[in-house]
């Protein structure tokens, strides 16, 4: 499918994510205010470059921690099945925790690394998410904090790749086939 020639198309600039970070910021700061806390758990892959842009505006102690779930492979269509392959190295019981995900689809995702945390029993759980998708929605969930809503597009940059390819383009872009 990758050899499918392809361009991509900027959608949202590399300016106007930093601007919807900076405002996410200020929500997510006032949130998690006086907390000495807070764990910010990025979902691999493709949160690597949110959480990264992201920690560095809460301007909060922040502890940071990676979980990776796999709900696609390399094939577009997402499936239902989500495999946790790789937990958090730290414990979570009594933490106040933001989940950070890079795009929200089927839901499928979030609903189950959530459940998994929950679990867990920490403090707070709480979720920002890049991107989201709503007319993709199979599971009734919505990030507590969005930055984007868009249309139902194959978008790559920013930490979101197709087949492994463009994660970092420093945007996100539409990918059009040329062929
Ligand atoms: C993508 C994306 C989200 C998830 C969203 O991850 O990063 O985690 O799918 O889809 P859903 O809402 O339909 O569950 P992917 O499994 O492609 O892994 P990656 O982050 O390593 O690219």
């Amino acid at each position: 499918m990758s050899e499918r020639p392809y361009v991509i198309d900027e959608m949202i600039s590399a300016k106007a994510i930093a601007a919807r970070i900076e405002a996410l910021s200020r929500e997510i700061r006032a949130e998690f205010k006086g907390t000495d806390k807070l764990v910010v758990v990025g979902l691999l892959r493709g949160s690597f470059v949110f959480i990264a842009d992201l920690v560095r505006e809460l301007d909060l102690p922040v502890e940071v921690d990676f979980l990776e779930a796999s709900s696609y492979g390399n094939a577009m269509e997402s499936s239902r099945e989500v495999r946790i392959l790789k937990d958090l190295r730290g414990e979570i019981e009594g933490r106040d925790v933001l989940v950070v995900e890079d795009i929200v689809d089927t839901g499928h995702t979030l609903t189950h690394v959530l459940h998994l945390l929950q679990s867990r029993h920490p403090a707070k759980l709480k979720t920002a998410a890049l991107l989201d998708k709503p007319s993709r929605r199979e599971a009734d969930i919505k990030a507590d904090w969005t930055g984007f809503e868009i249309p139902d597009e194959f978008v790559v940059g920013y930490g979101i790749d197709f087949a492994q390819r463009n994660r970092n383009l420093p945007f996100i872009g539409k990918v059009r086939f040329t062929e």
